[in-house]
């Protein structure tokens, strides 16, 4: 249980008068004040006050194999001492992409940058000059980064959204350029009628419709194979470029991520988090034709000071073969399983009406009833029982997310005895949210 946040205050004091919010990412801003960490091990993440916290965050879903997992750290150690960082390729960056190309299937090339926002952007700047087009298509709902062109209708307040059949794009943040939202096509995920209807109103005009296949950044909800087909089929019929942003499915999933797993292949991907285990690296793949509009003088500029950084892609080429396996997405898949079980259990012992949503190393918690098939139905979530919930775990020394419509994460170091310590957590916790 927690002791003291002394420290952890008196950082914040500091950091408060200097840096907004004291955090570097806003997603770690908290009430009354942010925490600091010392050191992270495993599962567990310890606080300069020498709190140690269960983290159920995992770096927003990259540490797949744990904090600080040997055979990555060696292969980083090795990248420091031999000075490796940027302006220069490594063999490594070579060991990473033929590593990535042996495990994923469908795409002809690979091309490594630093962060999701970054690659997605990549993707865009390639569809829109094979097809000389300039719009985009996104699902209502699903996050890309916050570029000003794809963070639309990503957490919509839905009094302003319109209706399913005609979806409003909306900004997500003051200052996001207007010009750009207004240009955004927004369709409902898994709306297969609904979404053609779109499609084929405006499908010549696009250069792309982008999609997560499962869309992990609001919880945990597949498309169905049939709407990927659909998307296919449209995407041939009217010339844009299906692009899966595969974020949070690559490698977590499956080791092809949804493209390979679910046969229906996108024309470019893009991958990031667990390929590297938290160090920053993130991917664009797709046919040949398309990403060598990428090479020098041919196309969108593919350039950036940290591309291919050394100890990205040394973790990348170590991280990459033991993910390409897919005994740890079996693993982890049967852990997730056994939450799912026993949160329910205590839910329905509670009258809670919950249940947790999970695949790959990803868990999450929605307060409803009823199907959840997209960002609507998502939205329904009761946010003040989310609140008494996490609330609770919270007080527990659990680390979690304050936003209902997020996604939360285990890894290969929550093993048995850190499910255990989880599922007390969770049954209290339910307990909580029951009395709330
Ligand atoms: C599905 C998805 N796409 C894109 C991004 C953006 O990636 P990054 O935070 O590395 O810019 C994220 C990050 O949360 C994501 O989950």
């Amino acid at each position: 249980m927690t002791t003291s946040h002394t420290r952890s205050a008196e950082l914040f004091a500091r950091a408060a008068a200097i840096v907004p919010a004291g955090v570097s990412s806003n997603t770690r801003s908290r009430q009354p004040h942010p925490l600091y960490f010392s050191r992270v091990e495993g599962a567990y993440a310890i606080d300069i006050d020498g709190n140690r916290h269960l983290d159920l965050t995992m770096g927003n879903g990259a540490i797949m194999l744990g904090h600080g997992y040997p055979p990555v750290q060696e292969a980083v150690s090795r990248a420091l001492a031999a000075g490796l960082t940027c302006g220069v390729e490594s063999a490594a960056m070579v060991d990473a992409a033929e590593a990535f190309m042996s495990a994923v299937k469908w795409p002809d090339m690979v091309r490594f940058t630093n962060t999701g926002t970054e690659a997605v952007q990549h993707a865009l700047h390639v569809a829109r000059h094979a097809t000389g087009r300039t719009r985009i298509a996104k699902v209502e709902g699903s996050y890309h980064g916050w570029s000003d062109e794809v963070f639309v209708s990503v957490w919509s307040d839905l009094s302003q959204a319109g209706t399913p059949d005609a979806i409003v794009p909306l900004p997500q943040f003051a200052g996001q350029r207007r010009d750009l939202v207004d240009q955004v096509v927004v369709v409902p995920f898994n709306d297969i009628e609904r979404t053609l209807s779109v499609l084929d109103e405006v499908g010549g005009d696009l250069a792309a419709l982008l999609l997560e296949p499962v869309m992990i950044d609001i919880g945990f909800i597949p498309a169905t194979t049939d709407y990927l087909k659909a998307l296919r089929t449209a995407a041939d019929r009217h010339g844009f470029v299906l692009i899966y942003d595969e974020l949070l499915t690559g490698f977590n999933l499956a080791p092809g991520g949804v493209a390979d797993s679910c046969g229906v292949a996108p024309d470019l991907a893009l991958y990031g988090k667990a390929i590297a285990n938290g160090y920053p690296i993130a991917a664009m793949a797709g046919r040949e034709d398309l990403m060598r509009m990428t090479e020098p003088g041919k196309g969108p500029a593919f350039v950036g000071t940290f591309n291919g950084h050394g100890v990205s892609v040394a973790a990348a080429a170590a991280v990459l073969p033991i993910l390409a396996k897919g005994e740890v997405q079996q693993t982890l898949a049967a852990r997730g399983q056994r939450l799912a079980g026993s949160f329910s259990a205590a839910a329905a012992d509670t009258g809670v009406a919950a249940r947790l949503v999970t695949g790959g190393s990803h868990i999450h918690w929605y307060f409803l009833t009823g199907d959840v098939t997209d960002y609507r139905s998502a939205a329904r979530t009761d946010a003040a029982a989310y609140a008494a919930f996490t609330g609770a775990l919270g007080a527990r020394d659990i680390l979690y997310l304050p936003n209902p419509l997020s996604h939360h994460a285990i890894s290969l170091a929550h093993e048995d005895a850190v499910l255990d310590e989880i599922e007390t957590a969770f049954v209290a916790a339910l307990g909580a949210t029951a009395r709330h």
